[in-house]
């Protein structure tokens, strides 16, 4: 399918349950049940910083920062009903935020060389055009800008549980890789009588397109949260799965 195709189709989807996700997957959270930005202090003091979020949806990581005295905010999101949202959200805790409705992919209406943070929590696995967004989001960093993102861990989607119909089986469940993780092409997925196309990019993919991008790795993180990784009486097929393999992975990178 091409790649407008897919923006569309995603775009509407967005649109018509933005109001399902609200603050759903925002700062300190970088997805369920993973380590969150509390414990791993990857901005660190954002006092007086230029933050520009990709996939900024509902406004709340970017509140998050306002909370923080972060000097400017930006947000970039495909869905202008999330953008309604976003700045409806903000208003109500007394920010603003300069807004933009775009897909990542295009090139933003945003000043080069300039931010401090580009970061986004459970959007960049979105793009239609990896390297080509990474490529956009180096050139709005200023040299040692941090880009930080966060998104599916490949293996999540590769991975699922052999008896998931079956509860009474349980001692006998087990992982079984249902698709390969070598496989990136595009699939669609029905959600809420609707449906998202997207597609699942190894770790691989990720690490060298930040590097042809420009970017240094600073830090990878896998971690599943401590309350997950230590429970002994949530036995929900989630809970059991991320005791075994990282949900969510999350990069911190430096431009160069
Ligand atoms: C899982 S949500 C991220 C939510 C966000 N972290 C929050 O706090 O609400 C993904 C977001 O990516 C946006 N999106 C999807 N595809 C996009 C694209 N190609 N370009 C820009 N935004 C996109 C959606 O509209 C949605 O708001």
């Amino acid at each position: 399918m091409e790649n407008n195709k897919i923006i569309e189709n995603n775009k509407s989807y967005w649109n018509e349950n933005a109001d399902y996700w609200f603050g759903t997957t925002a700062l300190p959270k970088y997805g369920v049940k993973f380590v969150t930005e509390d414990e791993l202090h990857l901005f660190g003091d954002v006092s007086g910083k230029k933050m520009l979020e990709i996939c900024c949806g509902s406004g709340h990581s970017l509140k998050y920062h306002a909370d923080r005295n972060a000097g400017e905010l930006w947000g970039v999101d495909l869905s202008e009903k999330q953008l309604d949202n976003a700045r409806e959200y903000l208003a109500q805790n007394g920010y603003t935020a300069n807004l933009i409705c775009s897909p990542m992919e295009a090139e933003l209406d945003v000043p080069k060389e300039y931010f401090d943070f580009v970061y986004s929590i459970y959007g960049i696995g979105w793009t239609t055009d990896l390297q080509g967004t990474l490529d956009k989001f180096a050139s709005y960093l200023k040299k040692d800008g941090i880009f930080i993102f966060s998104w599916h861990h490949p293996l999540h989607y590769c991975v699922a549980w052999s008896c998931e119909e079956r509860k009474d089986v349980i001692e006998d469940e087990k992982l079984v890789f249902h698709r390969s993780y070598f496989d990136e092409s595009y699939f669609t997925m029905p959600v809420h009588d609707s449906e998202i196309i997207l597609c699942n990019r190894k770790i691989s993919t990720y690490v060298n397109a930040l590097a042809k991008a420009g970017f240094v790795i600073e830090q990878m993180i896998e971690q599943n949260d401590r309350e997950t990784m230590e429970s002994t009486e949530d036995t929900s097929d989630k809970t059991r799965k991320a005791k075994m393999l990282p949900i969510s992975v999350c990069f911190k990178a430096r431009k160069l």
